[in-house]
């Protein structure tokens, strides 16, 4: 441990992109001769909570969290401990949680680094060490997961208290952030040591009969036919913004269509109006911006008879005889105008709700007239949609529907089956 101890005179003399170097170096990582230059992890979707599940170290779930700035779980009895005066222990400094109490100022010399993990369903905050965690992944070559396991020794992770883990998914067993921090699982798994670019890709399903597919690296990515060709080449691209003491992923939008007509403009800037998330489950529009899009939205349905509205949801639709096309139900589309004049369109199977056999609902949620960002893209709106995290081009990939090129996030070959 005397290494680790070094680690912060070093710290002094250093910038903030050699952290990440000092980690990765500080972390011992087995199996470097494999030919692999990605990894790949199973999401589940729990349909009680719509929250998403990677597995890590073969049978452990952890509730993915875009925002998160590490992963927390229950901590064994004894676990190591963190030195206060140390990189990993400054560098999520910038994080501390708002809603935990303030920590008094301690004595500097011996002290344990302490961080605050939060629960974003309940948004719950503890006090918690930050501490070590081996953690397991499968290597991928992009069409199925490898034999080899890429084992992480000693990533950094917080404890927390089982009473974080209320309103999570039964059996899960703790959450993994997947933010800017540098002691985010996507940061400790991206390393450059091991030839994994700073690149990670999600898909979420829409059920949970198959699983989605997490990917740390650069692909290509294929899933079972009848989509052989890398899914990577469908994307289409807009900048990554990044917002001052936050580790979220922010895009710029520019103003949002109705059907192909412009109804909400935000300026040319578009200032990283977006920030998503895969822990709300429904998109977040402050009301200036719900309230024309709602409007509109239901001028452009108004042939199709109306359902009683079912919780949260605003506005519901009887879809007996409504029929259905690839992309979900027949109804008007939604184009985010993303901040280099991009859309991103969402077609019926993301933006109306199935809440019963026959009644879909508009799954736009209202977040006030106080929301603290204009718009918050929630899990419903990008599932079985594929987002590529590309963190060296600073830009976010994203595909619209699946749907439309005839797959799902369900279909990467996780079983390692033979096909064409
Ligand atoms: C990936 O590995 C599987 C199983 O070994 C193999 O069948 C497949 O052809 C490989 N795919 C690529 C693109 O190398
Ligand atoms: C985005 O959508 C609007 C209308 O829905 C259309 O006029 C515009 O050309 C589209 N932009 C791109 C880049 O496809
Ligand atoms: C939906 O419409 C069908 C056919 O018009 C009707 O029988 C049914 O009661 C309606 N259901 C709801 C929930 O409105």
């Amino acid at each position: 441990m005397s290494h680790k101890q070094n680690i912060h005179h070093l710290f002094l003399f250093t910038t903030l992109s050699s952290i990440v170097f000092i980690f990765s170096s500080s972390n011992c990582v087995s199996g470097l001769a494999q030919p692999y230059h990605a990894l790949v992890a199973p999401i589940t979707k729990d349909l009680i909570t719509s929250l998403f599940s990677i597995t890590l170290n073969i049978h452990e779930k952890y509730v993915i969290d875009l925002g998160g700035p590490f992963l927390w779980y229950r901590c064994p009895k004894k676990y190591p401990t963190v030195p206060c005066a140390s990189p990993a222990c400054s560098s999520v400094k910038p994080y501390f949680s708002p809603l935990c109490p303030s920590l008094k100022s301690e004595s500097r010399a011996h002290c344990k680094c302490v961080v605050t993990p939060v629960n974003p369903v309940t948004n719950k905050c503890s006090l918690a060490h930050l501490t070590h965690k081996d953690l397991s992944i499968s290597w991928t070559n992009g069409s199925t997961p490898a034999t080899s396991i890429a084992k992480f020794k000693k990533q950094y992770v917080s404890c927390a208290p089982q009473s974080l883990l209320n309103s999570l998914p039964v059996g899960v067993s703790g959450m993994a952030g997947l933010s800017r921090s540098l002691i985010s699982v996507s940061s400790q798994f991206m390393s450059p040591k091991l030839k994994i670019k700073k690149q990670f890709s999600v898909c979420l399903p829409s059920s949970d009969s198959a699983p989605g597919v997490m990917f740390f690296g650069d692909g290509p990515f294929r899933m079972v036919p009848p989509t052989p060709a890398d899914i990577l080449s469908f994307l289409a691209y807009t900048p990554l913004v990044k917002k001052p003491k936050s580790g979220d992923y922010y895009i710029n939008l520019k103003g949002i269509n109705v059907n192909n007509n412009k109804v909400v403009s935000l300026g040319v800037e578009g200032n990283g109006g977006v920030k998503l998330s895969t822990v709300v489950p429904y998109t977040t529009l402050s009301s200036p911006i719900y309230k024309p899009v709602f409007k509109a939205f239901v001028k452009a349905t108004y042939g199709i008879p109306r359902a009683p509205r079912v919780k949260p949801f605003k506005y519901c639709l009887n879809t007996t005889n409504l029929g259905s096309t690839r992309v979900g139900l027949p109804v008007a589309s939604i184009d985010l105008v993303l901040g280099n004049g991009r859309n991103w369109t969402i077609f019926g199977a993301n933006s109306m709700k199935q809440v019963s056999d026959y009644v879909a609902c508009l799954a736009f949620v209202d977040g006030g007239p106080k929301a603290k960002q204009p718009v918050v893209l929630g899990s419903f709106q990008i599932e079985n949609n594929f987002l590529s995290f590309d963190l060296e081009k600073s830009r976010l990939g994203f595909s619209s529907s699946l749907f439309f090129i005839r797959t799902t996030c369900g279909n990467f070959n996780f079983k390692g089956e033979m096909w064409g």
